[in-house]
C-alpha cells in the first residue's frame, strides 16, 4: 500500500447510498468561497436547523440535502456533518478521472472520498468553460466516482448563444448521452443531473423561467429520466423562484449557489423544497 492514496486499491468501497427515487433534492456548492471557519460555521447553523426541524432520513418528505464545499474544507465539513447531520451528502466539487499519479494541483476521487465526499460534482458550466472539462473528460470522471462508490453529479446546460439557435434540447440530451451511453444500468442509476443552463448561472446570469427550464427538462426525463437517479435545476435558483421551478415536471431539486452561501438561505430554500412535496 506504500505511496498509495486511500481507497486506490484493495476492495471494491461501498457505494454512498442514495435516497429513494422521487426525493427531493436541495444542495449547494459554494465554488471558490468560504475559509474552514466559515465552512464549518455554516454547516453547524444548517446542522442545526436540520435538527430543528426534524429533517430525517431523505425520503418520505423529507428531502436529500448536499453540500459541496471547496477541497480545503472537504474534511471538517464532512466530519462535523458525520455527527451532527448525517443524512447530509457532502460533495466535491471536481475530481480527477485517475486514481493517483503526476497532476499536480488535481485530485482524485479516492482522495476525496478519504476526506469524507460522497459525491462529486462533475461538469459544472465553469469547469468546462475555464479548465478543458469537455464531454469526454466529464463522462472519464463520472465513471471513476462510479467507480470508487461516489454519486456523480453531472451538470449540463446550454449557453445563450446555443438557446438563441433553438438548440437547447439537443445540446443537453448529448452531454447527458456523452456520459451515460458508456454506462451499465446500474451506474447510470447513481447519476444524478443537474441542468443549469449557462446563461442562468451567477451574477451575471438571468433567473430562468419556468417554462424554460421545463423546455428542456421534459424531453431529458422523457428520454433519460428512468435511467437516472433524479434531475435538478440550478442557475440563480433563490427562495422567490424556487417553488415555481419545483413545479417544473421532472425536476426533483434544486442546486444552488449564491442563495445557499448563508446558512439562513439555505434552510429556507429546505423548507420550500420540503413544502413542494
Ligand atoms: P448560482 O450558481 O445559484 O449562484 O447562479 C449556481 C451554480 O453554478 O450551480
Amino acid at each position: 500500500m506504500s505511496g498509495q492514496p486511500a481507497g486506490a486499491t484493495g476492495a471494491a468501497p461501498q457505494p454512498a447510498p442514495l435516497p429513494p427515487r422521487g426525493t427531493r433534492w436541495v444542495g449547494t456548492s459554494w465554488k471558490m468561497t468560504k475559509t474552514r471557519a466559515e465552512g464549518l460555521a455554516w454547516a453547524r447553523a444548517v446542522a442545526a436547523g436540520l435538527a430543528e426541524r426534524g429533517a430525517g432520513a431523505p425520503g418520505g418528505g423529507s428531502p436529500q440535502v448536499f453540500v459541496v464545499p471547496p477541497a480545503t474544507a472537504l474534511a471538517e465539513v464532512s466530519g462535523l456533518l458525520a455527527q451532527e447531520a448525517p443524512h447530509v451528502l457532502v460533495g466535491a466539487q471536481d475530481a480527477h478521472w485517475e486514481d493517483a499519479g503526476a497532476w499536480t494541483g488535481e485530485v482524485s476521487v479516492p482522495q476525496v472520498a478519504d476526506a469524507g465526499a460522497r459525491l462529486v460534482e462533475i461538469g459544472h458550466s465553469e469547469r468546462r468553460e475555464h479548465f478543458g472539462d469537455d464531454d469526454a473528460r466529464v463522462a472519464l470522471k463520472v465513471r471513476a466516482a462510479l467507480r470508487h462508490g461516489l454519486v456523480p453529479l453531472l451538470c449540463v446546460g446550454e449557453t445563450a448563444a446555443v438557446r438563441s439557435a433553438g438548440g437547447s434540447v439537443e445540446h443537453v440530451l448529448a452531454q447527458v448521452h456523452a456520459v451515460v451511453d458508456a454506462l451499465d444500468g446500474a451506474d447510470a442509476a447513481r447519476v444524478v443531473v443537474a441542468y443549469e443552463p449557462v446563461w442562468a448561472i451567477g451574477s451575471s446570469g438571468r433567473p430562468a423561467r419556468p417554462e424554460e427550464v421545463a423546455e428542456v427538462v421534459e424531453p431529458l426525463v422523457a428520454d433519460l429520466g428512468d435511467r437516472l437517479a433524479g434531475v435538478l435545476f440550478g442557475g440563480s435558483v433563490d427562495a422567490g423562484g424556487a417553488p415555481d421551478l419545483l413545479g417544473v415536471p421532472g425536476v426533483d431539486g434544486l442546486f444552488v449557489g449564491r442563495a445557499a452561501w448563508e446558512a439562513e438561505g439555505f434552510l429556507r430554500l429546505v423548507d420550500l423544497v420540503a413544502a413542494a412535496g
